[in-house]
Parts: C-alpha cells; sequence; structure tokens
C-alpha cells in the first residue's frame, strides 16, 4: 500500500530529510521534495523522473508554504503523509542567546512546522485520512543545560503535536513524534548555532557544548535507519503518538519517567493538600 502513498517532507538537502525522500521513492511512493535551495535536491529529478516532485521551500516564508502545498495537491491530487523535518539547533545557556536568534529558532522550528500543518489539515480532513510526523527530538522530552531554547522549541512541538493528535485522530488522521539522540547529519556541525561568553557557565553550557562538538560525526544513530523505522510505520493500523530514536533516546525517555515518578511520590501529599477539601 505505501507504494502508492504521497509525502510531502520538508528540509530535505541533507540528514533525515534527504534520507527519507530517498527511503520513500524507493519504496515507489511519491515524494514532494522540499529544500531552502533547490539546486541541493536536483539530483533527485535525474534518479526519480515519475515520482519526485522538487519545489522550493523556506518554512518560515508563508507564500512558499501555501505554493508548496498547492503544487502538490494539484501534481499529486492528495497528500497522505506529512514529515515535519526542517530543523535546526540552537545552543548557549538562557542568559547568552540574543532575542533575534531565539526567534528565528521558533520561526523555523515552531511556527514553521505549525504553518505546514495547518496549510496541509484540510487536505487531509478531506480526504478523512493522512499521517502527520513531526520530527521532534529526545531534546522535546529532556531538557540538557546549554539547549534551553532548543528544548523549548522542541517540547512546543511536542505539545502541540499530543493536542493534534487528539483533534485529528477522530477525523482519521494519525500522528507521530519522532524523538531521535544524536544521529549521523549535519545537526551538530552546520546545523548548530552557537552562543557563550559567560565562564559561569563553562561548567554547564561549556560541557554539554564540547561534548556536542567531540561527537560531530560520530553520533551512534544512523539516518538511514531512522528513515526505515519511520517507513515501517506508515501502513501500521496504530503507529505510535511517541517513537524515541536510538539507544540514547530510549534511556533518556526513561531516566525522564523515572524521574516525574520519583518526583510524584517525593512530593504527593503537598500536590494532594492543594485541592478544596471534600
Ligand atoms: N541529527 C540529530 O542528532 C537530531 C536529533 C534530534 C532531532 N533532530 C531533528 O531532525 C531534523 C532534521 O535535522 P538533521 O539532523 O537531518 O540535520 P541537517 O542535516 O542539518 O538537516 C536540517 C535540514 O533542515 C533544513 N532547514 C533548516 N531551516 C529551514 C527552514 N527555515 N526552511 C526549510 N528547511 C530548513 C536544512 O536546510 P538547509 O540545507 O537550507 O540549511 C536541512 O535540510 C531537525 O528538525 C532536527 O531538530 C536531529
Amino acid at each position: 500500500m505505501s507504494s502508492q502513498k504521497v509525502w510531502f517532507i520538508t528540509g530535505c538537502s541533507t540528514g533525515f530529510g534527504r534520507t527519507l525522500a530517498k527511503e520513500a521513492l524507493l519504496t515507489g511512493a511519491k515524494v514532494a521534495i522540499t529544500a531552502r535551495n533547490i539546486m541541493s535536491i536536483k539530483d533527485f529529478e535525474k534518479d526519480f523522473p515519475e515520482n519526485a516532485l522538487l519545489i522550493t521551500l523556506d518554512v518560515t516564508d508563508p507564500k512558499q508554504v501555501k505554493a508548496a502545498v498547492e503544487e502538490t495537491q494539484k501534481m499529486f491530487g492528495r497528500i497522505d503523509v506529512l514529515v515535519n523535518n526542517a530543523g535546526y539547533g540552537l545552543m548557549g545557556a538562557i542568559e547568552e542567546v540574543p532575542n533575534d536568534e531565539i526567534k528565528k529558532l521558533f520561526d523555523t522550528n515552531f511556527f514553521g512546522l505549525l504553518a505546514v500543518t495547518r496549510q496541509v489539515l484540510p487536505i487531509m480532513r478531506q480526504q478523512k485520512s493522512g499521517y502527520i510526523i513531526n520530527i521532534s527530538s529526545i531534546a522535546g522530552v529532556a531538557a540538557t543545560a546549554g539547549m534551553g531554547f532548543y528544548n523549548a522549541s522542541k517540547f512546543a512541538v511536542e505539545g502541540l503535536s499530543e493536542a493534534l493528535a487528539l483533534e485529528v485522530n477522530p477525523l482519521g488522521i494519525k500522528v507521530t513524534l519522532v524523538e531521535p539522540g544524536p544521529f549521523r547529519t549535519d545537526f551538530a556541525g552546520r546545523s548548530l548555532h552557537k552562543y557563550n561568553g559567560i565562564a559561569d557557565y563553562d561548567n554547564t553550557r561549556g560541557v554539554a557544548q564540547k561534548t556536542i562538538e567531540e561527537y560531530d560525526g560520530k553520533q551512534p544513530g544512523d539516518p538511514e535507519k531512522a528513515a526505515q523505522a519511520i517507513i515501517s510505520l506508515i501502513d501500521h493500523p496504530y503507529p505510535p503518538l511517541h517513537l524515541p530514536l536510538g539507544k540514547m533516546a530510549v534511556d533518556r525517555m526513561r531516566d525522564k519517567i523515572s524521574s516525574f515518578s520519583e518526583n510524584i511520590s517525593a512530593w504527593e501529599k503537598v500536590a494532594l493538600d492543594a485541592d478544596f477539601k471534600k
């Protein structure tokens, strides 16, 4: 069945987006492959002339979002799978990152994803079917010192997607949050904007920054295996709302659940005493 499906993927120049576009095309699917710089995806046209539709798309540009979705609908007649993948990282302590950088991050990681989703939803509602896959991060589940704004942007994606699932599941539309740990893409290199400068954060933000710089190119996660995992969800009757990817993501999700649980146990009495007496 997945072979006839129509996909729409954002951020396909490199990394997860590019890999997923290729793997989806190899299943025989039709794919709207989008990227800010269309030259970065030109090779798909030659390799998959029938099924690859190349579109310029910066997710922060509302006109491009509207035009890209309309072009896909016109060319393929439907959209079955939306993958909101475009995004980047931002490191720096909460005190260190300038406001305009924080706003730019949210414009892409949250508002861009939101704009594309809202443009595609009417099509999926009309079809009474569809699947929205939001590439979040394990950083959308558990925070790290020095990653606060990236954490916030992905936590926002998590909250939005959980509510979206409740709204659209009854309409035949599925939603999955993909939460990768570190994967070998351009994320920790050219896609990571870095700020520092306050020495008091050298033992927190500084350590995290050094760790990320050191693992760039050596991350345990394989983007091709991530793409295969995502493809395996497509025809599943009950795909998960949350899919952590890679051992580090699974471990961090389990740690988060345990720490929530320990927190409730330690403070349950205080929490319960806050209700009116019955
Ligand atoms: N790799 C990891 O370890 C990891 C872990 C957890 C989550 N993620 C998430 O995975 C997603 C993909 O990242 P990646 O790891 O594949 O890194 P990547 O190789 O750097 O790819 C990022 C992609 O996002 C695109 N992009 C950035 N801003 C955009 C915008 N405004 N409009 C359209 N496209 C935009 C980039 O396009 P340009 O080429 O034009 O810059 C690029 O195609 C991101 O959402 C990231 O947060 C990655």
